[in-house]
């Protein structure tokens, strides 16, 4: 019986330990809570490497739900998603990239997960939503140790005259046009950043 209490208060007290104060914005474990996603935001690198390992059906859907809560313009929410982790799914997509040139890479370096983004046509700012959706969704991604890689080239692909079996298993709406594809996985690599350039930011005083 003693040992019970013994593990119960040792567990709250773990507990307690690692919770974040979202309030006064810092951790009673001496981390803030600030640094913590500051942290998050400069470590995240794009993964070009992944595990096979499937993506976690709770986490995936957490990422989801990260993109959706972007801020977007009037509210609209006015991106169109798919995402796509079926393995055979995966591998026409593939195929269907590869089938004309045998020279290319991986299209999506074999990651277990894609997810389509794209803006509606007709509304101006839509392609603004579409980019912080993701830029959510991969912060989010890289929280819970998975990775993440924009592909600009797929969605070139998906959007050129060869690319019309993949539209057809996406199925946007005829007001949507594919912006981009972003994989996700487990990473298989730590690549280091690229030096950002600070001469490109005036500050206007
Ligand atoms: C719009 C966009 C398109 C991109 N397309 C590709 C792509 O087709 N293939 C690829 O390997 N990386 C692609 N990337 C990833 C960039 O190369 C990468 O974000 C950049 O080099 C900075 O590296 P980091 O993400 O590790 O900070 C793309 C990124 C963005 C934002």
């Amino acid at each position: 019986m003693k040992k019970n209490i013994l593990f119960i208060i040792c567990v709250l007290t773990f507990c307690t330990s690692c919770t974040i104060d979202q309030n006064n914005s810092s951790a009673t474990n001496g981390t803030s809570y600030q640094d913590v996603v500051i942290e998050n935001i400069l470590t995240r690198r794009s993964i070009r490497q992944y595990q096979p390992t499937p993506i976690d059906s709770v986490q995936l859907r957490k990422i989801i739900e990260c993109g959706l809560y972007a801020p977007n313009g009037k509210g609209l929410e006015s991106w169109e998603v798919r995402v796509v982790s079926h393995p055979d799914i995966l591998q026409s997509i593939n195929l269907s990239y590869n089938e004309n040139d045998s020279t290319r890479r991986h299209a999506f370096f074999e990651a277990p997960a894609l997810i389509f983004i794209a803006y509606n046509t007709e509304y101006d700012l839509s392609q603004v939503d579409c980019g912080l959706l993701g830029g959510n969704m991969m912060l989010a991604a890289h929280s819970m140790g998975i990775g993440s890689c924009c592909l600009g080239g797929l969605a070139r692909f998906v959007n050129s005259d060869k690319g019309e079996s993949i539209r057809e298993i996406l199925e946007f709406s005829p007001t949507h046009r594919l912006l981009y594809a972003i994989a996700f996985g487990y990473p298989n690599e730590s690549p280091k950043a690229k030096e950002r350039h600070w001469d490109r930011v005036k500050f206007i005083e």
